[in-house]
């Protein structure tokens, strides 16, 4: 039974939310624009704000729902469910292995496992959206943020272990963007400014 819900941890982070939902609203690949990528803030280049809560809402919640199950039942591989559930969202079976960067998935991951360092990462994004407008560097920053307060804060060793293995392979999951950000060429995102 442990191992059947581990499987279906995989195969609930591996459903291509970005993708579907670009795919039957405007009926195109979400991988062919923008960035390629097939996350939150890439359906939103295509949909608009509420592409980006739709997505954001629906990738976190594969990473927290499974995660928390899995925690009240089987406490003891609840990380390897985390890994397998993050895994399932950058490595989808249903895009021949190629997915997301994780962050949404890993924001609910989190949000079941330690949810204050969360709160913390969050913090930390809000103040890199709003000075650089990039959400790829706030994700970075974020992940680094994350792996580091639950060094400091947590307790569990294995718990850190996860969060550092997890946070350098979303930031891994960034390469391009980081490319983009050093060559001064990564997108940014629009803040509506109130008109007077
Ligand atoms: O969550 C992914 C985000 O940090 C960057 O997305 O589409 O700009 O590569 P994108």
């Amino acid at each position: 039974m442990k191992f059947v819900l581990l499987i279906i941890c995989y195969l609930i982070g591996s459903i291509p939310t970005g993708y579907l939902l670009v795919k039957k609203v405007k009926g195109i690949d979400i991988r062919t624009v923008g960035s390629g990528n097939v996350g939150a803030t890439n359906a939103a280049r295509i949909l608009g704000k509420w592409g980006f809560a739709a997505v954001f809402a629906v990738d976190m919640l594969k990473g927290f729902i499974p995660v928390w199950i899995t925690g009240m039942l089987y406490p003891d591989v609840v990380l390897i469910a985390a890994v397998l559930v993050v895994l399932g969202h950058t490595y989808t079976v249903f895009l021949n292995f190629k997915g997301g960067k994780g962050v949404a998935t890993a924001v609910g991951v989190f949000l079941a496992l330690a949810p204050i360092p969360l709160g913390v990462a969050a913090v930390a994004f809000g103040v890199v959206i709003y000075i650089s407008r990039m959400v790829s560097l706030s994700s970075i920053t974020a992940a680094a943020v994350l792996a580091a307060s639950v060094v400091l804060m947590d307790t569990e060793v294995s718990l850190k272990i996860f969060t550092v293995v997890i946070a350098a392979f979303v930031i891994y999951k960034h390469r391009t963007n980081i490319s983009r950000i050093m060559k001064g060429e990564e997108s940014r995102i629009e803040f509506k400014r109130k008109s007077s």
